[in-house]
């Protein structure tokens, strides 16, 4: 058997995604590492075409929670992290390899974390205009983030349904 790291491959197994939160606030020099997580994340060509946008303030949560369709518990989280990413061929990939590096570098502190639809949606560019992101900026997604205060088990297909070998 091959050396495994556990605690990592746990945490990604326990993930789920968590939008009840305690009031509690998130430590910055978490938040910090967290972001951290997902700048290193892989990207086409190594551009890192990224910001990451740390929000704690309550009311630009709300404001942003308020425009979305299927995020409004982001109103109710401490925090929230925007991932945006300049227009390069593959932003949405990189963005979407860097939202789950922070996902599961939450899940990692004890936190709890949605992954909220930013890319495609048309409230994209009312987000874009609350915190007056440049152009050429698009949101991939927004993260609700806090101490969880549910312990959510949504069904997943079992490895048999998904894994083929050689062939299809
Ligand atoms: C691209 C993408 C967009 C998502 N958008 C939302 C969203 O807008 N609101 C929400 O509550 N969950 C959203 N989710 C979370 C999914 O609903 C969730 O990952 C899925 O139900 C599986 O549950 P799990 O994360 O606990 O494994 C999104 C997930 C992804 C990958």
């Amino acid at each position: 058997m091959g050396q495994t790291n556990n605690t990592l491959l746990d945490t990604i197994k326990k993930r789920r995604s968590i939008r009840i939160f305690k009031k509690e606030k998130v430590p910055e020099y978490i938040l910090m590492d967290i972001v951290d997580c997902g700048r290193l994340a892989p990207t086409a060509r190594n551009l890192q075409p990224w910001k990451f946008v740390i929000i704690t303030k309550a009311s630009t949560l709300e404001k942003i929670a308020d425009v979305t369709d299927h995020g409004k518990f982001l109103a109710q989280a401490p925090c929230g992290i925007l991932v945006f990413c300049e227009d390069t061929k593959y932003y949405l990939e990189d963005g979407c390899a860097a939202t789950e590096n922070i996902l599961i570098a939450a899940c990692a502190y004890g936190l709890g974390s949605c992954w909220i639809a930013g890319d495609k949606k048309p409230y994209t560019k009312k987000i874009c205009e609350i915190v007056k992101a440049p152009d050429g900026w698009k949101l991939v997604s927004i993260i609700a983030l806090g101490y969880p205060a549910e312990d959510p088990y949504p069904s997943k297909k079992s490895l048999d349904e998904v894994l083929l070998w050689e062939n299809w």
